[in-house]
């Protein structure tokens, strides 16, 4: 039997979002934010975001897949999901579950960049900087944690816990 043992709170997760959203809101006064989510795992934490950022918020998604239903990393991350029209021009702030090896974002960042948007920023709930591979530091992080196997507010073990509304670690008993 495995189960799951709370890492961050809902309540830690709501406050810590609230300040990003803030910090955000505070730098981009003005302006409109083109808010890009990558699935499947971004999902909460976009929508959550998109609602407490107190500028205009444009939504789009991209998918990206590089675990498959395995818990380690491939190495290789592929494109399941592009953008249907450039970014041209917009500011972009991509959100992300979590930062682990660093391979998605740097994949998403540079083919983003390639479009050119006003700028580009990145905002990710968990970072495991112990797991990096490719060196990559998010403008907004929501928190920093050991590598552990973490799932909840977004984040899946095959597929399962993603509707969890903290993050937890699975302990086999
Ligand atoms: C996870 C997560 C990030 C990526 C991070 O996505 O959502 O996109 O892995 O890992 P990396 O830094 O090692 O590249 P996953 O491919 O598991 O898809 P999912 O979001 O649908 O769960």
């Amino acid at each position: 039997m495995s189960r799951v043992e709370v890492l961050i709170t809902e309540e830690e997760i709501k406050a810590r979002i609230s300040e990003i959203a803030e910090a955000i809101t505070e730098k981009y006064a003005g302006q409109e934010i083109l808010l890009l989510g990558i699935l499947n795992g971004s999902v909460f934490f976009m929508t959550e975001l998109a609602r407490l950022i107190g500028c205009p918020v444009e939504m789009e998604f991209m998918a990206a897949s590089s675990y498959g239903s395995e818990t380690q990393s491939s190495g290789h991350v592929i494109i399941t999901k592009d953008l249907e029209r450039p970014v041209t021009g917009k500011h972009v702030i991509i959100a992300e579950d979590i930062i682990d090896t660093g391979r998605t974002i740097s994949l998403m960042t540079d083919m983003l960049l390639e479009q050119e948007p006003a700028s580009l920023e990145v905002a990710a709930l968990l970072d495991k900087p112990d797991r990096r591979v490719v060196d990559f530091k998010a403008e907004y992080t929501g928190f920093e944690i050991p590598d552990v196997f973490v799932v909840g507010c977004g984040l899946d073990a095959g597929q399962k816990y993603r509707d969890l509304t903290f993050i937890g670690v699975i302990s086999e008993e």
